[in-house]
């Protein structure tokens, strides 16, 4: 499942993380990749020392605490710290890779975050690179995303993907995992279409005696699938 988020950064932080990120320096993508995507990663990123990483990371942080779509989408339980990446000039692509499941948390020696679910902020405009799609293959094929600055897509960390290289301009963007309260994809799946289709209900015929009882189905299945520890 692949859930897009317009907007989810207001166009004041989208600029101050624009601001932050030009005052920056870049170092190789390397750092974050195991031995298998290191081999198909080649982009730059942010270093875990960067001057400006902690207000960075705050700012995304904030902009997904109050989005309910990402929240229904996601189930978040942990949210490893974003790190911020950049494609331009020779350093430009990421092959196809599988995100690793379990990731180590730098700030605490010894705690791991397992990754279910993978998200990416688009923070350059599109009008301003070519190429740079961020291509997620599920079972229905292979998806090309490319959104607007501010936005969010959020896929299984499961899938395998690929950033097609960028020919003109530079890409910066932001990526993050997450530990979902729900680990299972398709159980994830599940409650976010019935979730949606409660809202909508709701939005049409109101707090009715059935939307009551459906969002007591909900309630009771995310009770039976989630775990929070
Ligand atoms: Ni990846």
């Amino acid at each position: 499942m692949l859930v897009t988020i317009d907007n989810l950064l207001a166009a004041e932080e989208l600029a101050h993380a624009r601001d932050l990120l030009a005052r920056s320096r870049w170092d190789s993508g390397l750092a974050t990749a195991g031995p298998q995507a290191a081999e198909a990663k080649n982009n730059e990123q942010l270093a875990e020392s960067a001057e400006h990483l902690p207000a960075l990371r705050r700012l995304v942080l904030d902009a997904l605490a109050r989005s309910a779509t990402f929240f229904t989408a996601a189930l978040p339980l942990k949210i490893l710290p974003p790190h911020f990446n950049r494609y331009a000039g020779a350093r430009n692509t990421y092959g196809y890779h599988t995100d690793c499941a379990m990731r180590r948390v730098e700030q605490q020696p010894g705690a791991y975050v397992r990754a279910d679910v993978s998200a990416t902020l688009f923070l350059s405009d599109p009008e301003d690179y070519d190429g740079g799609v961020l291509t997620i293959e599920d079972s229905f094929g292979a998806h090309g995303v490319k959104l607007a600055a501010g936005s969010l897509v959020v896929y299984p960390s499961s899938s395998i993907h690929a950033v097609t290289p960028v020919t003109r301009g530079e890409r910066v963007a932001c990526f993050m995992f997450i530990q979902s309260m729900v680990r299972d994809a398709g159980q994830r799946r599940l409650l976010y279409d019935m979730d949606m289709a409660l809202l909508q209900l709701r939005e049409l015929h109101g707090e009715t005696d059935p939307v009551v009882r459906l969002t007591g189905a909900y309630h009771n299945l995310l009770r039976r699938w989630a775990e929070t520890g």
